[in-house]
C-alpha cells in the first residue's frame, strides 16, 4: 500500500541517537523502512538504540561531534546519505550575567558549530544525494520564546534557524531541502541533566494548553514528515511543536 511517509530506500544519519529525541527518531525511521546511521558519544547507550532498530543494514558510528578526529572517522565510515538529522545538543540553563565566554563557546560548539561543520564536510565529500532532506533540531527557545537562563542556549538555536534558512536557499538547486523542528519541552534525559528542579518542571507542565510536555515521538513524527517524500515541496521552514505553549 502506498505510504507517502515511507522512508524505504533512504539512508539517514541521525546525530545524538544514543538518547531522547535522536534515539526515538532512529527507531521510528527504521520502522518506516530507512537504513539509519546512528551516532553519539556513549557507546553503551548507542548500542541500546542499535539493538532496537527494525530491519537490516543499519550502522553505528561513535563520535564526539566537537572533536575533529572523530568527525574525520565518522565521515570515512559514512555511506551515501539521503537524509540527515542534526539533533545532538546540550542544554545548560544559566543566567547571562554568570556565563563565561568559555561556557558560551562550549554550548555553541555542540549546538551550532558541530552541525555547521558536519554538514559542510558531508557536502564537500558529496556524501549526500540530490533530493535529500536535512533537518535541524532547534527549539522554541531563542526563536519564539525565551526564559531566564536560556540566553546562550536560545542564541545557539536561533543561529541554527538562521543557518537552516540560508542553506535551504543555497541547496535548492541540488533539490536538497533544509528545515528545522522547534520543540517546546520534551520529556527526555536532557531535563534531568539540567539545574531545573522537579517542582519547577511540574509547575511548567501546567502552562502547556494541551496539558503535558511533549514525548519524543511527537518530535520524531515531524522529523519523519520532513525526511519523507510527503514534504518534497517544503524547504526553509520551521515546524513548531509545542502543545500550544506559544499561544498563551
Ligand atoms: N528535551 C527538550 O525539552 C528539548 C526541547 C527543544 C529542543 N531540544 C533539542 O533536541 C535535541 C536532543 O535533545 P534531547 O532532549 O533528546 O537530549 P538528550 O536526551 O540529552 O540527548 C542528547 C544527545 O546529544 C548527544 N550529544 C551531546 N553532546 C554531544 C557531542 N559533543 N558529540 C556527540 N553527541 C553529543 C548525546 O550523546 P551522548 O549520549 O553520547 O552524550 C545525546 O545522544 C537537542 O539539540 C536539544 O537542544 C530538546
Amino acid at each position: 500500500m502506498f505510504n507517502p511517509y515511507s522512508l524505504s530506500g533512504k539512508t539517514i544519519l541521525i546525530t545524538g541517537a544514543s538518547s531522547g529525541i535522536g534515539k526515538t527518531t532512529a527507531i521510528e525511521c527504521a520502522k518506516l523502512g530507512a537504513q539509519v546511521v546512528i551516532t553519539g558519544r556513549d557507546l553503551t547507550r548507542l548500542r541500546e538504540t542499535y539493538n532496537i532498530l527494525e530491519g537490516n543494514g543499519h550502522l553505528l558510528l561513535q563520535a564526539d561531534l566537537t572533536n575533529n578526529k572523530d568527525i574525520d572517522a565518522l565521515l570515512i565510515g559514512l555511506p551515501q546519505l539521503s537524509g540527515l538529522v542534526c539533533n545532538a545538543g546540550i542544554f545548560n540553563p544559566k543566567l547571562y550575567s554568570f556565563t563565561s565566554i568559555e561556557e558560551a563557546e562550549q554550548v555553541f560548539k555542540i549546538n551550532f558549530f558541530s552541525p555547521f561543520d558536519l554538514l559542510r564536510r558531508i557536502l564537500k565529500q558529496k556524501k549526500i544525494e540530490r533530493n535529500s532532506s536535512i533537518v535541524f533540531v532547534s527549539s522554541i527557545a531563542g526563536n519564539t520564546i525565551t526564559s531566564l537562563g536560556s540566553s546562550v542556549y536560545g542564541a545557539s538555536k536561533s543561529a541554527l534557524n538562521g543557518l537552516s534558512k540560508a542553506l535551504a536557499l543555497e541547496l535548492a538547486p541540488k533539490q536538497i531541502r533544509v528545515n528545522t523542528v522547534m520543540p517546546g519541552m520534551i520529556e527526555t534525559p536532557i531535563l534531568a541533566g539540567s539545574s531545573i528542579s522537579n517542582d519547577e518542571l511540574e509547575e511548567d507542565r501546567k502552562r502547556y494548553p494541551l496539558g503535558r510536555y511533549g514525548q519524543t515521538q511527537d518530535v520524531a513524527y515531524a522529523i519523519i514528515y520532513l525526511l519523507s517524500n510527503a514534504s518534497s515541496w517544503v524547504t526553509g521552514t520551521n515546524i513548531l511543536l509545542d502543545g500550544g505553549f506559544t499561544l498563551t
